[in-house]
């Protein structure tokens, strides 16, 4: 199981999207993931909110992501790994830890409120400036909630804070997408 996670604007999908397609030419059987979900109840509340909005309490916000997190798990993580596939995911655990974080609650508990959820062989963490991420975002559309300089700021030093782990690897994606795909590469072939 590999995860892609970093702040908004990151170039995460990109390099999840890039990935499956190298384990894919390599022969892998792969099922691509994105969190939130479309199709849990959960994932569709937070979808709502980010549409209308208006932002959910952070205890509440916290709760919505972890109920989707255990609907992917049952529905989909668990079953596509029992077939011997390898799993994608587009945003994980991480980002709750430091979106949710960010809002003031304790990162250990958010960890532990994800024990569940089965352990990553490989957590890709790409971080760029906040800066840099919000003219990425601007030049595409217009930003949400979550996508406001001051709060990605804060979200990017939990990310940070998560180099110590042994399954996570913070990739600096500030540079060319080709460079930064054959980092993101030469590490999963470690362990394929
Ligand atoms: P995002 O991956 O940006 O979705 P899309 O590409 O469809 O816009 O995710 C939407 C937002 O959800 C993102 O800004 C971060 C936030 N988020 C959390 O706050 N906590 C979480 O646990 C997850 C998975 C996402």
């Amino acid at each position: 199981m590999l995860v892609f996670d970093g702040i908004d604007g990151c170039g995460k999908s990109t390099h999840a999207f890039l990935t499956v397609d190298y384990l894919i030419s390599r022969g892998h059987e792969t099922a691509f993931l994105k969190e939130p979900g479309a199709d849990s109840p959960a994932g569709k509340k937070l979808r709502e909110a980010l549409k209308s909005g208006k932002r959910p309490s952070p205890r509440e916000e916290l709760m919505l992501f972890i109920e989707d997190r255990k609907w992917d798990v049952e529905n989909r993580i668990e079953p596509a790994l029992k077939t011997g596939k390898i799993v994608v995911m587009d945003r994980y655990y991480y980002s709750t830890v430091a979106y949710q974080g960010a809002l003031g609650i304790d990162t250990k508990e958010i960890f532990e409120l994800n024990s569940f959820a089965p352990k990553p062989d490989m957590a890709f963490i790409l971080d760029i400036r906040p800066e840099m991420a919000v003219e990425r975002i601007h030049r595409r559309r217009s930003a949400d909630y979550f996508e406001e300089l001051e709060y990605l700021k804060k979200v990017r030093n939990i990310f940070l804070s998560m180099r110590e782990r042994p399954e996570v690897r913070i990739i600096d994606s500030s540079g060319d997408r080709d460079s930064v795909r054959r980092e993101i590469i030469s590490e999963i072939e470690k362990i394929l």
